[in-house]
Order: C-alpha cells, then sequence, then structure tokens
C-alpha cells in the first residue's frame, strides 16, 4: 500500500507554526496534569512507534518509550548495531519498509540529512530525535518547563552559553518562534552555523563573553562541550571553553528569577557547577528532563490526529 497524502514530520522546530508549538506545550502541561492525577486517557492506543537510535540515549529513548505506553501504544527499539541500517542498507529502503509496519517514527542519528532522507521515503511521521544540527524535542521539553514556572517565554531574554551545537541551533529556531532575544556566548571557533545566525540575526546576540550574554537574562542554558561523535576533540574542547562554565557567580548578574537548564547528560564542574546544577531554587533541569516524557506525548498525538 502506498500513501498519496504526505504525513507530518518534526525534523525541526521550523516544521511547526506558532500556534500548533503553543497548542502541543499546552497539551503537554494537560497530559502531565492527567498523568498525575491517573486520569488520562489512551489516545494511541494499538499505535506502534518505531525508536532507531544510531546515537546512545538515556532520556529520549526512556521518555519515549514510557510515553507510548502511556498513550496506549507500544514502541520497538532498533538499534543500528543490531538493524540492517548499521549494516549498510540504505535509509530510503529501510524507511519503505519500516514506515509500512509502524504508525511512527523517532531517529536519533548523526546527518540531518539521512533523517530527511528517511522522512521523504516514509509514509508515516517521522520524528527528529537529535541529528548532529539539531536537537528539537529536547525544545519542546524545555519550552514546556519554562512556561510551568515562569509563564511565557516571549519578550524574554535566554541566555545560550557554550558550543554552538544541535541544541543552541534549536534555541534559535525557538527565539524565531517563539520571539525572544537570545544572547550566546562561544568561544572562537565553536559557533553555531552561519547561515542559521544570519537568517535569525535579529533576534541573536553574539558574543564571546559569557558575563556579557547572561546579564539580565531570564534563563540561561549550557549543554556539554562535546557532543556524541566529538569524542576524539574532548581535550582541546576543554582547553577552548575554559572559562564558560555556567556557576552561581555567572547566574547572580542575570535576572533575579532566572531559571538553568541543560538538557543532560552534564559534566560537573565542567560546563556546569556542581553547586549550581543542584540548587533547586534555580536549576530546572529535573523537572526539563521528565517533560521530555510530556512534550514528545503531546507531539506524537499531534502528528497522528
Ligand atoms: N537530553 C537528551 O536527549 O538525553 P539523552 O541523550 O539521554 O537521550
Ligand atoms: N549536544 C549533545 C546533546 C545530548 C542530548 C549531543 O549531541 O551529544
Amino acid at each position: 500500500m502506498t500513501l498519496t497524502t504526505k504525513p507530518r514530520h518534526f525534523l525541526t522546530l521550523q516544521d511547526l507554526n506558532r500556534d500548533e508549538l503553543q497548542r502541543i506545550i499546552e497539551r503537554a502541561i494537560e497530559m502531565k496534569a492527567q498523568h498525575r492525577a491517573g486520569t488520562a486517557g489512551k489516545p494511541l492506543e494499538g499505535k506502534v512507534l518505531a525508536m532507531i537510535f544510531e546515537k546512545s540515549s538515556t532520556r529520549t529513548r526512556a521518555s519515549f518509550e514510557a510515553g507510548m505506553a502511556q498513550l496506549g501504544g507500544s514502541a520497538l527499539f532498533l538499534s543500528s548495531n543490531d538493524t540492517q541500517l548499521g549494516r549498510g542498507e540504505p535509509v530510503e529502503d529501510s524507511a519503505r519498509v519500516i514506515s509500512r509496519m509502524t504508525d511512527i517514527v523517532m531517529i536519533r542519528t548523526f546527518e540531518h540529512a539521512k533523517v530527511e532522507r528517511f522522512a521523504e521515503y516514509s509514509q508515516v511521521p517521522v520524528i527528529n530525535a537529535l541529528t548532529d544540527d539539531y536537537h528539537p524535542c529536547q525544545l519542546l521539553a524545555d519550552i514546556q518547563t519554562y512556561t510551568e514556572h515562569r509563564g511565557s517565554l516571549q519578550g524574554k531574554t535566554v541566555a545560550w552559553v557554550g558550543d554552538g551545537n544541535n541544541m543552541c541551533h534549536s534555541y534559535i529556531n525557538a527565539a524565531d518562534l517563539l520571539d525572544f532575544q537570545l544572547n550566546i556566548a562561544c568561544p572562537e571557533g565553536y559557533e553555531p552555523n552561519s547561515e542559521l545566525l544570519e537568517k535569525h540575526a535579529a533576534r541573536i546576540q553574539l558574543t564571546r563573553d559569557p558575563k556579557q550574554a547572561v546579564a539580565g537574562a531570564d534563563l540561561v542554558v549550557t549543554d556539554t562541550w562535546a557532543s556524541m561523535g566529538q569524542e576524539d576533540e574532548k581535550k582541546a574542547r576543554e582547553q577552548a571553553f575554559a572559562g564558560y562554565m555556567v556557576d552561581h557567580d555567572l547566574m547572580s548578574l542575570a535576572a533575579n528569577d532566572a531559571l538553568f537548564m541543560h538538557c543532560l547528560p552534564a559534566y560537573r564542574d565542567m560546563e556546569v557547577s556542581s553547586e549550581l546544577i543542584e540548587d533547586g531554587n534555580i536549576s530546572v533541569v529535573w523537572d526539563e528532563a521528565e517533560n521530555r516524557l510530556h512534550a514528545q506525548k503531546a507531539l506524537m498525538e499531534f502528528l497522528l490526529q
């Protein structure tokens, strides 16, 4: 069977408009409350999610698998180590086969183009669960977390301190969709993608100075200095990022009620101090991790509607 209508994918935040993003966040907050009250329904009964992992994961795997179970569906864990994808079967073929057997697919891989190619050949919605370039699912959880603690991000200032990586790129997209100012502090040579920067130049301030980026910010975010696939660069990156650790001193320059976020896994006393990440008055990293569960449930429900 071949479907004639194109499925809706979620490869970057730009696949949603502002209203849709808003609706997903509201639904995620509602699903979380219903889950806690024991009143959640099972809107995805009988649906199957394929989870393709070519990189490691704790949060993404646990949240998608638990989320699908909570929605009444089930999930298949497909690692590249033990599928034919890892032995060189073309992504176009894998997409056509897997999408004939399942209702929705999530992929975590290296090249963003691979997720795009999979989506092009898939009959069912495809979700980007992290590529070298973007991590949009994490942004859904981050936006939900900020909303729950402080309300809308519109008109606020977010500071990104560290590598101009996949998370930073997704923050750039979020700044555009949600209308906030994004201050990025990164060392020379570790800037985000230049085309993306240019496209959203009006909302972004790029600096080498973490203090300048954080001054007055409502939300301060960082991430590991060496992402998955950059393990060989770890030593060089530790040197390049010296002075970029987010700690209480740096946070004292932010707004009085500023929050700290990190997608995790975190490397203590590297990109974030041990004291700050454990300071529950400022750091909301555990809520942020938990919200992956609810935000992705709302996303899957939206894509399958
Ligand atoms: N934040 C995040 O995506 O974590 P995992 O790599 O554990 O999935
Ligand atoms: N930037 C990190 C995020 C991990 C969730 C990485 O890509 O490894």
